[in-house]
């Protein structure tokens, strides 16, 4: 594990904007910590691939941030996560860290026994949510559920929309009619459609967003960061334009260090 005076950067990454809601949250609870982030924008989206695939593009991503002396790995991508955090684990020498696990965490803390996930189709399809709650409560029920258009909505910059809430509502009535009382944002582009998702299941259904509870996760790992204002660094893989508009729109400043990278 890295010591309390390692200055190196954090790296995160995912498909596209949706794990700078989980680079938000690090920034918030770490301010003096520098961390570079890689959006792999031109494959995005990832959870509509198959695993191979995604375990493919998530080993050269985490390859690239490594050769740029990271000392610590964020997955901010449920779908990455799912598929690829144990070959990732087993690859770099760093520690690396995923999503997924801090989710079922905070829902199993939140829940009176019935939680729906949402998450791209890879995500679900895996049951990565299903396996790590149940390891933490076997006597939860877990409905998941596919909600691809959100991430296009995310990267679009139509959260706040009425298509992004007639989206929501078909994606979410299924849920609400049955019952569940906790929701698990799970895929780093929903918490970026929060407020269009909080409206329609309205104040009966708890959201968990995992993004809080992997931020405490990676403090707890790194011990003291380093202090002072840290210049951050974003990759991504394709349209850098598109990537400064929408995530300076999101993160609510300049995205000053953006540089365009291949593999
Ligand atoms: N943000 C990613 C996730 O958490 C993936 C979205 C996508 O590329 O489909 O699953």
């Amino acid at each position: 594990m890295a010591t309390d005076s390692d200055e190196r950067p954090i790296g995160v990454f995912d498909s596209g904007v949706g794990g700078l809601t989980v680079f938000r949250e690090i920034s918030r609870l770490l301010p003096g910590q520098p961390l570079i982030y890689l959006g792999d924008s031109a494959r995005v989206p990832y959870g509509t691939k198959s695993a191979a695939t995604i375990i493919r593009y998530s080993l050269e991503a985490a390859q690239h941030l490594a050769e740029r002396d990271v000392k610590m790995m964020v997955v901010a991508c449920n779908t990455a996560t799912a598929a690829a955090l144990p070959t990732l684990q087993a690859r770099l020498s760093i520690p690396v860290v995923g999503v997924i696990e801090p989710g079922a965490r905070a829902a199993v803390a939140t829940t009176s026994g019935k939680i729906g996930v949402i998450a791209t189709e890879g995500t679900v399809k895996s049951q990565a949510y299903s396996r790590a709650i149940h390891a933490l409560r076997p006597d939860v029920e877990v409905i998941e559920s596919a909600a691809p258009l959100f991430v296009p909505l995310a990267e679009e910059g139509w959260a706040n929309t009425h298509v992004a809430r007639e989206v929501a509502e078909i994606y979410l009535s299924p849920l609400i009619d049955a019952g569940i009382d906790t929701l698990v944002l799970g895929c780093t582009h929903y918490p970026i459609l929060r407020g269009t998702i909080e409206k329609v299941v309205g104040d009966r259904v708890r959201i968990v967003d995992s993004a809080e509870t992997t931020a405490a996760l990676v403090k707890s790992l790194i011990g003291k960061s380093p202090t002072g204002t840290p210049e951050h660094h974003f990759l991504v893989t394709d349209a850098e334009d598109r990537f400064r508009r929408i995530a300076g729109a999101f993160l609510e400043q300049e995205i000053g260090k953006l540089e365009l990278i291949s593999f």
